[in-house]
Order: C-alpha cells, then sequence, then structure tokens
C-alpha cells in the first residue's frame, strides 16, 4: 500500500505546510485586530494623553497659587493641624447623671456673652482677606466639600446657609468649640453622627478670613468677620462642643435654593 500518509516525503512537507499556514494566519489576525477593535489611530489617544498632562500641569500651577504649602503636602497639613488640637470632650447630655458632680460643674460654666462691634454689612470685603481665608478654607473643604455643598453623614452645606449668613457670634463661637447635636440648615433636618470638632488652633486672622470667605462664597452674603471679634471670644476655647440652643437663632436665609 502507498498511501500519500504512509510517503514519509508527503508527511514532512503536509507538516510544514499546516504550520506556515497556522503561522499566516496567526500574523494576519495580530496585523489585522487593532484595526478592527477601531483603535486604528494611535495617534489620536497620545494626543488626548498629551492634553490631559497639560491639564493635569495647569490644575497643579492654579492650586499651587492658591494654596499655602505644596499640593502634595496639603492633606498632611491640614491633617497635621487637626491632629495637633486637644480633643474636645464630646458628650452626650442624656449620659449626665443629674445632680452629679460632672452636671454641677457644667451647670456653673457660664457662656461668655460678649457684645461686639458689628461690622458694615455693605462695606466691601477686602480681596487679601477673601484669598487668605480661601486658602484657610482647606481646613473644612474636607467635610463642607469644595464647593460649600456638604457631604452626606459627615457635614451640612455652608453654601446658602442661614446660619453662615447669620450671626457672626454664632460662626466664631462654632469655631472655637465645635458643635454638636441635630441642626437644621436653610430648612433641611440634618443629624449627623460626628460633631464638629473644635478649630481653636487657627489665630484669630485666620478665623476671621476663613469665616468671611464663607459668608461670601457659595451664594452667601454677610458682612466681613475682623479678627477683634474673633479675639473676644478666646474666653470659651475648652468649654464643651456647643449644641444649636447655645447658638442665637439665624433669619431664615434670604436665597433659598429651590431645586433642591
Ligand atoms: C470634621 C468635619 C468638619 C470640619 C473639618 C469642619 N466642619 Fe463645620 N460642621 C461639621 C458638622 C458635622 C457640622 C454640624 C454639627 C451638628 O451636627 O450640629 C458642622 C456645622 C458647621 C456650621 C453650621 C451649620 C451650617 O452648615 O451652616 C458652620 C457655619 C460650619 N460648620 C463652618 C465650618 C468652617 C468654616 C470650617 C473650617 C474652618 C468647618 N466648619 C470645618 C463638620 C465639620
Amino acid at each position: 500500500m502507498d498511501t500519500a500518509s504512509d510517503n514519509p516525503f508527503r508527511r514532512f512537507t503536509s507538516f510544514w505546510l499546516g504550520l506556515a499556514i497556522f503561522f499566516a494566519f496567526a500574523i494576519l489576525f495580530v496585523f489585522l485586530s487593532p484595526l478592527l477593535s477601531g483603535k486604528k489611530d494611535q495617534g489620536v489617544d497620545k494626543a488626548a494623553a498629551a492634553r490631559r498632562m497639560e491639564i493635569k500641569k495647569e490644575m497643579l500651577n492654579a492650586q499651587a497659587g492658591v494654596l499655602p504649602v505644596p499640593v502634595e503636602s496639603v492633606y498632611g497639613k491640614a491633617g497635621g493641624e487637626l491632629l495637633s488640637v486637644a480633643p474636645g470632650a464630646v458628650e452626650d447630655a442624656a449620659q449626665i447623671v443629674p445632680g452629679s458632680p460632672r452636671a454641677l460643674a457644667l451647670a456653673a460654666v457660664p457662656d461668655v456673652k460678649v457684645d461686639i462691634v458689628q461690622t458694615d454689612p455693605d462695606a466691601p470685603i477686602d480681596p487679601a482677606v477673601f484669598e487668605a481665608g480661601k486658602a484657610q478654607y482647606i481646613l473644612c473643604q474636607a467635610c463642607h466639600g469644595p464647593d460649600g455643598g456638604g457631604m452626606p453623614g459627615l457635614a451640612p452645606p455652608l453654601a446658602n446657609s442661614d446660619w453662615v449668613q447669620g450671626p457672626v457670634e454664632n460662626l466664631i463661637r462654632i469655631q472655637l468649640r465645635g458643635l454638636t447635636g441635630p441642626i437644621t440648615v436653610s430648612g433641611v433636618d440634618y443629624a449627623l453622627p460626628v460633631p464638629m470638632i473644635a478649630q481653636s488652633f487657627q489665630t484669630d486672622e485666620q478665623i476671621a478670613a476663613v469665616l468671611t470667605y464663607v459668608r461670601n462664597s457659595f451664594g452667601n452674603k454677610g458682612s466681613a468677620v475682623t479678627p477683634e471679634q474673633v479675639a473676644a471670644f478666646r474666653g470659651e476655647v475648652g468649654k464643651p462642643p456647643l449644641t444649636v440652643e447655645d447658638l442665637i437663632k439665624p433669619e431664615p436665609a434670604a436665597e433659598k435654593p429651590n431645586d433642591q
């Protein structure tokens, strides 16, 4: 019997022919697949990547212009400053036994009532103070959001807030003592699991600047806050966090966002 499969020469050539056809298809596939998957124009991708790098560089430069520290150490600095604060006593009023030494001690702490010189609500805001406040706002934005919109479960909004546009006494005292318990901001109720911690490590100038900034950003309008007004409340540092009952009730915000 002399069939093709018995012929060693035929078997040798068919083997190599099969291998050659296999590689021909493999090479064809390698060249065709980018075309088939629509990635034929690598140039467009490269241009887009270059543009993205350019935008990132512009963004970093712009941030470097307003931040008090290099962009890459912003969160380190903000975190370090927060950690440098002695932890404030956060107590649940319901847990304090009436008549206990703690209850008596708390009752004996009078809130500092100070008459401060109010600033003219129509006076223009000093741009240098506004810019300093914008830089200082880094401390707040982790919780209240870069646009003052607040963060679910973390902090209420500062945007269009009746508190922010209300008496400066409240805002200064919140900075110095922190705030805890339920709060209604521009008609919306918030019961946040965490209190706002005191930020009393800031200087009078920093607190005045950041409050002036938030009172005139995010849709808010309010008079400037001065370092002298802040200094008048320094005596409150170290006292337990405030609750809304300790604050002056603000007027309802003039401009309420209708689209929320
Ligand atoms: C760790 C998160 C956190 C940081 C940081 C923080 N806040 Fe708050 N803030 C809160 C919380 C939580 C409340 C609501 C407290 C409560 O439940 O009564 C609040 C409430 C407020 C309020 C009153 C309510 C409102 O929304 O108008 C103001 C004003 C305020 N914060 C300003 C600031 C400013 C200014 C800074 C930065 C200097 C700042 N906060 C930083 C968490 C934070």
